[in-house]
């Protein structure tokens, strides 16, 4: 093989690799793994948006009450993805995404990096569509790790 298509070869290799070893819950870690249960209490605190939401919103239901939208916007500011007024620190967003996902994850946040909305919550929920537009099983995935770190 010629050394690009020996690398396209192993960049699909190691992409299915990632997919079956998330498939079968590897744990994903990284900062907002660890800081998920503090970061959510926060959130939620300060957004009033309820528990399930983000059960419900990692299941696919879409939910664009003010109180979730803004419950987002709350969690990007605190990882540092985010400022106070809606504009994206795509610097930050990429040191946010789990190691064990990296490549893909770094190429989710590139490709929706340009989302913007009506006021800083709808940004950071456009945002979100958005990635999740770009993959939606990878990000289901995500989400179903930060929901269960939540909850140990
Ligand atoms: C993610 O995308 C899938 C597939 O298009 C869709 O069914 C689901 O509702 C979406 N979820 C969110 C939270 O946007």
């Amino acid at each position: 093989m010629q050394p690009s298509a020996a690398s396209a070869a192993f960049a699909a290799l190691s992409a299915l690799l990632v997919f079956a070893a998330v498939g079968h819950g590897l744990e994903l870690t990284g900062r907002i793994m660890d800081m998920a249960k503090m970061v959510d209490k926060k959130c939620r605190e300060e957004t009033g948006a309820d528990r399930e939401s983000l059960k419900h919103w990692a299941h696919g239901v879409l939910d664009d009450h003010e109180s979730f939208k803004c419950y987002i916007k709350c969690i990007m500011v605190q990882f540092s993805a985010l400022s106070e007024d809606g504009v994206f620190v795509v610097e930050e967003e990429l040191e946010n995404v789990p190691p064990e996902i990296k490549e893909e994850g770094h190429r989710i946040v590139l490709a929706c990096k340009d989302t913007s909305g009506a006021d800083a919550c709808d940004t950071a929920y456009q945002m979100h569509r958005c990635y999740n537009s770009s993959n939606p099983v990878l990000y289901k995935e995500v989400l179903l790790a930060f929901d269960i770190k939540i909850d140990e």
